[in-house]
């Protein structure tokens, strides 16, 4: 099987990071330090690697470190397929983000075609309880490494809903207005709705999520409310619905509305009502089939972040996790305040610890 690996990382101005340089020889790396050191940043650096925001979600104004005022750089060297690959992601002196692969301009998609990366954060231990709009978009983030044009779809989606959303506000009339609106809304809406359905499949079908039950729960996983069956029978459902909407000042219907509803099998019982530690297992469960669905379909597995993953998370449990991301030969970034849990995995390891000198932040390998 092909693979990819990130081999070094060079982070300029970057958040609590004015210069950080890394290399990286093995498949498995592990940063401690303690709270605030910059562990997160890290990864946070390398999930810019992928469309979108990256893993806390920051625009490029928020990467900038707070004392410097020169531009923020992320440099790296990946090897795909034997091959390597230098990418750099920045910011212009306009402050818009720009991306170079070996010097050479090009759009984040095309990054996204040729890197596969995931991750998961504490954050994500709320992701069964918190708000249906967090699953959406944990899902959304799954969708974009299968079907690339997803976040375009989903951010023209969202403006058109926004268009619409207005005319109600302002009681228009004009229903022409309305209908041009609601064409485009139903045509994207309808690509969103299926695409997402589609993955959820992948996900369900991945070729060995059985050896996934074994380890992890079984769960059931479906998009709620039911599939837009069509385009054309979406739009007739919005200019129906139109009377409705005006009385809330706000669409009702469509993927914006959807949630990803997710039950623990065995328990036959709905992830938010499960255990702290269930609903990290389902997580996972839900985490390791994505990775081996990439795996499937694009023949190399994701490169892996973990942020903090021994919350709520048993040795057993662990070792359960990386014994399936190991069969798939991810790369795996991990971050944690301890490294006793990851000692006795037996993994291909290269731990590094940071620690405050007077130079600045000083990474130690050992
Ligand atoms: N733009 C920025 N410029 C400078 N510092 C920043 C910026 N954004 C965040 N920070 C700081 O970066 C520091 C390190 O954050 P990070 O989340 O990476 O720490 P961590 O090592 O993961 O800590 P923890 O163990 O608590 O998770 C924090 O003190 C934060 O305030
Ligand atoms: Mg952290």
């Amino acid at each position: 099987m092909d693979n990819q690996h990130l081999r070094s990382l060079r982070l300029r101005n970057f958040r609590s990071h004015e210069s950080l340089n890394l290399d990286f020889n093995s498949n498995f790396i592990f940063f401690s330090g303690p709270n605030g050191i910059g562990k997160t940043n890290i990864l946070e650096a390398i999930s810019l690697f992928s469309p979108g925001r990256g893993l806390r979600f920051a625009n490029s104004d928020e990467l900038r470190a707070i004392s410097n005022l020169g531009n923020w750089n992320v440099f790296s060297l990946f090897e795909v397929e034997k091959e390597f690959l230098e990418i750099e992601i920045g910011e212009e002196n306009n402050g818009k983000k720009i991306v170079r692969v070996d010097g050479k301009r090009k759009p984040l998609i095309y990054v996204g075609s040729v890197l596969k990366i995931i991750w998961l954060t504490p954050a994500m231990d709320r992701l069964w309880t918190g708000r249906s709009s967090e699953r959406r978009r944990f899902l959304d983030r799954i969708v974009m490494s299968f079907f690339p044009n997803h976040p375009k779809d989903c951010l023209f989606y969202d403006r058109a809903l926004r268009q619409r959303n207005q005319l109600l506000k302002n009681n228009e009339t004009d229903t022409s207005w309305f209908l041009a609106i609601e064409k485009q809304l139903a045509e994207v809406g309808y690509r969103i709705d299926s695409n997402r359905r589609k993955v959820i499949d992948i996900l369900l079908q991945a070729k060995n999520i059985k050896e996934v039950e074994s380890f992890f729960p079984y769960l059931e996983m479906h998009l709620s409310p039911p599939e837009i069956s069509n385009s054309e029978d979406f739009l007739e459902a919005l200019v129906n619905g139109r009377a409705k909407d005006r009385i809330s000042g706000r669409t009702l219907i469509g993927p914006h509305r959807s949630d990803l509803l997710v039950r623990h099998s065995a328990k036959n019982i709905e992830a938010k009502y499960c255990s702290t530690g269930e609903q990290k297992s389902l997580l996972l469960s839900l985490f390791v089939a994505n990775a081996l669905a990439i795996c499937n379909q694009f023949g190399k597995p994701p490169i892996i972040l973990l942020d903090e993953i021994v919350a709520h998370l048993d040795q057993a449990n662990l070792a359960n996790l990386f014994c399936q991301l190991q069969k798939i030969k991810a790369q795996i970034f991990a971050t944690g305040t301890e490294r006793r849990s990851f000692q006795d995995l037996n993994l291909d390891s290269l731990f590094i610890d940071l620690k405050y000198t007077a130079e600045g932040i000083g990474c130690f390998i050992n």
